[in-house]
């Protein structure tokens, strides 16, 4: 699989301007800052092929990048930015839940959370959104490289064990950006959802 191939296919502001439901799409979700550009980036081996940023809300666009011309990687909004007004806020929603419950050619959403602040409100609103229709859900803890090993191991524990005592099947790992640790791991669950 060519993820170091990935290419920056389009922008959508809105449902209007989503590529055409064909081939196969990854979605990333996550609070702002929490590292889903990065991810993108890592899980690439590119250095900028997502637009990262220190300042939190950034990306505000909904970005393709397609693999080859059947599969794509979509870097959604990130959401949970307290500065963002109210209007933006409800209009983020909409889009995500749109998104998230019609997108047919949606294979399955990455949930990016950074590991010291795992599962906000936000996050278990996109965890519904995918239950809701049964998508697959992988989740990223991101920025492993903050905290030790065990404290790593412990969070990846109890997130799986949370979710699961709420009926929601999903898989977890640990990921660093920096360090390039889980890429691995999470290639194997990409490959699954596009290359299967
Ligand atoms: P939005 O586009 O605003 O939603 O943010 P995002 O989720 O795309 O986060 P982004 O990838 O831009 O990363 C935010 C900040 O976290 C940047 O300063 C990154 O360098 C940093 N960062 C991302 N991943 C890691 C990681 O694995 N480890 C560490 N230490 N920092 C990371
Ligand atoms: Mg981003």
């Amino acid at each position: 699989p060519a993820y170091h191939q990935a290419e920056f296919l389009t922008s959508a502001a809105s449902l209007k301007g989503l590529p055409p439901e064909q081939g196969r799409e990854v979605a990333f979700a996550g609070r702002s800052n929490s590292g889903k550009s990065s991810a993108i980036n890592t899980l690439c081996q590119q250095r900028a092929l997502a637009r990262t940023s220190k300042t939190p809300g950034r990306t505000q666009l909904i970005n393709f990048f397609a693999l080859d011309g059947e599969r794509r990687l979509v870097d959604l909004p990130g959401y949970g930015y307290a500065k963002v007004p109210e209007a933006m806020r409800r209009r983020w929603g909409k889009l995500m839940e749109d998104y998230l419950t019609r997108r047919t050619c949606l294979q399955g959403l990455v949930l990016v959370m950074d590991i010291r602040h795992p599962l906000t409100d936000h996050d278990w609103q996109m965890i519904g959104w995918a239950h809701a229709r049964r998508l697959p859900l992988h989740v990223l803890l991101t920025k492993s490289d903050k905290l030790k090993r065990g404290p790593v191991m412990d969070t990846v524990r109890q997130v799986a064990r949370t979710l699961g005592g709420e009926g929601v099947e999903a898989t977890v790992q640990p990921f660093s950006s920096l360090k390039k640790q889980g890429v691995d791991d999470a290639h194997s669950v990409l490959d699954g959802w596009l290359f299967p």
